[in-house]
């Protein structure tokens, strides 16, 4: 029999959302007349946008001529795709980045999985806690950890407290790290990085010879315009940040899966001798080997995100479930429960009342009131006594879970 990678039995439970899903099932099963709200996983119910879908129909009827037909895609994705990023995303804000900078990808919980293949296995990564759980199991799965320890922290992996008393924003680690990983803004919490301390973040890598991977699927939720959508409006950025972008939450694409990573030329890592190597040019070798690209349709439908109409409808929808966002955090707010996030992301982060555990919390939403949330627990130790609402639903749906969880 072939050996396993044992790594894998660190891993505790399932993950988190399979894991709420089975628990979901074995209570429908026994509840089948239940009618369930689900605000757990963040997971888009609009539709796509219209001009998102013509696109799509358009590269369809293409792709179904000899002179629109399109094969294998170019590795880093399309140059249509690239330079409409590179200009709305980010000439638009006063940054330049290259197309040969992007890498257009089928999404950021891959992206953001797989990057941890480009360092060495003795570098040193930090998380914040609690934290989006991908971040955390595939640097378990690749072995740069030790056991899981009582505390629910594994061994290896430097944990940067996010709780109320800073705000849920976690501080540089005071050890020497390689890698850190910063969501902004912030799956679960909701909790939003300011320019300035951004700036403290950039600064800290710098200092330390480390990198900065930012992932920053929500930033389209972002409503102050002062606050920044990507961590390259800080200067120095350029040179320890890659960062993760998605048109999952931004323009409904959960299903039909497109993102990008921005890997800049300035950003490099070092052999155990000392040579610098750019990061680009590994992430590239890595893309090249072991993924084949995101389909020309699809391509063509992230593109027409950025057309005056897509932005128009995009928003829109941004808005709706801002609006659930709102109503979430006042509903919860008005029971007396101590809430945060839902501001500035479609994450509504709230303490569990009367001390119940998250898990026991959960079970009571779910017991209770047929409505699903998210343990906090699930993101990390930091979590426990904590649960988030996702505002990706039905504002009628969303409505009424909160007057049911009030009635109770
Ligand atoms: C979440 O609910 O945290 C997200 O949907 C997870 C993801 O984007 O992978």
């Amino acid at each position: 029999m072939a050996r396993i990678n044992e790594h894998y039995l660190k891993l505790k439970a399932g993950y988190l959302f399979p894991e709420i899903a089975r628990r979901v099932k074995a209570f429908q099963e026994q509840n089948p007349k239940a009618r369930l709200i689900r605000l757990g996983i963040g997971d888009v119910v609009l539709p796509l946008a219209p001009a998102v879908v013509r696109a799509m129909q358009e590269a369809c009827e293409e792709m179904a001529s000899e002179e629109g037909f399109h094969g294998y895609g170019p590795e880093r994705g399309y140059e249509f795709l690239s330079s409409a990023i590179a200009k709305h995303d980010y000439a638009s804000r006063g940054v330049e980045i290259k197309t040969s900078e992007i890498f257009i990808s089928d999404g950021s919980k891959c992206d953001s999985g797989n990057i941890q293949e480009l360092f060495a296995l003795s570098s040193k990564v930090a998380v914040a806690d609690p934290v989006y759980p991908v971040y955390v199991d595939t640097n378990v799965m690749a072995g740069r950890t030790g056991e899981i320890l009582k505390s629910g922290h594994y061994e290896g992996i430097v944990y940067l407290s996010a709780t109320q008393a800073n705000h849920f924003k976690p501080s540089p680690p005071e050890e020497k790290v390689d890698v850190v990983y910063l969501c902004s803004p912030n799956n679960p919490t909701g909790s939003v990085l300011t320019k300035e301390e951004l700036q403290t973040w950039v600064h800290w890598a710098k200092e330390n010879d480390a990198v900065i991977l930012y992932d920053a699927a929500y930033e389209a939720f972002i409503q102050d315009p002062n606050l920044p959508h990507s961590i390259y409006e800080i200067e120095g950025a350029k040179e320890v940040a890659i960062e993760f972008r998605s048109f999952s939450k931004t323009a409904g694409f959960t299903g039909t899966r497109c993102a990008f990573t921005v890997v800049p030329e300035e950003v490099l890592g070092k052999t155990q001798g000392g040579e610098k190597v750019s990061l680009n040019q590994l992430w590239n070798r890595r893309q090249s080997t072991k993924f084949n690209g995101v389909s020309y349709v699809i391509q063509k439908a992230a593109a027409a995100c950025y057309s005056a109409l897509g932005q128009e409808q995009i928003q829109a929808n941004i808005k709706y479930y801002m609006e659930n966002a709102g109503l979430i955090r006042e509903g919860l707010a008005s029971m007396g429960l101590e809430v945060f996030g839902g501001e500035h992301a479609p994450y509504i982060w709230a303490k569990t009342p009367k001390g119940l555990g998250s898990w026991d919390f959960f079970d009571e939403l779910l017991n209770k009131y047929q409505v699903v949330g998210t343990p906090g627990a699930g993101f990390g130790p930091s979590g426990e006594g904590y649960f988030r609402l996702s505002a990706f639903g039905k504002k009628e749906k969303v409505m009424e879970a909160i007057e049911r969880i009030k009635k109770g």
